[in-house]
């Protein structure tokens, strides 16, 4: 097994894949890894929607919409659709990591951060099994063609829009401000 500081330290955001699709049995890995995140009152807030290529398209096309309303022109609208729903359909795996929402705030507080730390725990078991991830977010999440695209429940919170693959390239680490300087020793 990869010694632990070897795989926080091999965690970077994928941006370039390989053509293989993750299989069935690694997703699942990466999703048995996700829950074991702590999480306050077992509320079991994640859930994961794997989207096969035609998913993949129509959420390319959600996002493509979006970004189509700053063109100039129709034919320069239709072509940001296409190359953005083309792109996506392109991915060799993309996963929406939503989370339930509870009625009482607090609690869905909680649910966030425990939703969030499951992605983690999904991004490092990647890089133990040779897969590399990449996270966004952005408004594109609240976006009734993007959930629609994912078949996402509707009492669900789209948190994070994750693709998966072998990596094609490994970028350099990106710095970090040093902990001890950001830590205080309170006496
Ligand atoms: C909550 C969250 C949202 C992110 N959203 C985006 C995004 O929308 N687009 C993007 O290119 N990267 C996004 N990222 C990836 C970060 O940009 C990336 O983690 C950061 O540049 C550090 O690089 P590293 O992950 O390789 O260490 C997101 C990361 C997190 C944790």
């Amino acid at each position: 097994m990869t010694a632990l500081n070897e795989i926080l330290t091999s965690r970077h955001s994928i941006r370039r894949f390989t053509d293989r699709a993750p299989t069935r049995e690694e997703l699942e890995q990466l999703f048995d890894a996700a829950v074991l995140a702590p999480n306050h009152r077992l509320t079991n807030p994640w859930r994961f929607y794997v989207l096969g290529p035609e998913g993949r398209a129509a959420y390319g096309l959600a996002l493509g919409n979006r970004k189509a309303k700053k063109a100039t022109d129709e034919a320069q609208a239709e072509e940001m659709r296409k190359t953005t729903s083309d792109q996506h359909r392109a991915w060799p795996c993309m996963v929406l990591v939503a989370m339930t929402q509870n009625e009482n705030l607090e609690i869905r507080e909680e649910d966030y951060a425990a939703t969030m730390m499951a992605t983690q725990n999904l991004c490092l078991k990647a890089v133990e099994l040779g897969l590399g991830t990449h996270i966004r977010s952005g408004a594109i999440m609240g976006d009734p063609a993007a959930r629609a695209a994912g078949g996402v429940a509707e009492n669900e919170r789209i948190v994070a829009v994750l693709t998966i693959g072998t990596p094609a390239e490994v970028p350099e680490a990106k710095p970090r401000t040093p902990a001890r300087e950001l830590t205080h020793w309170i006496p």
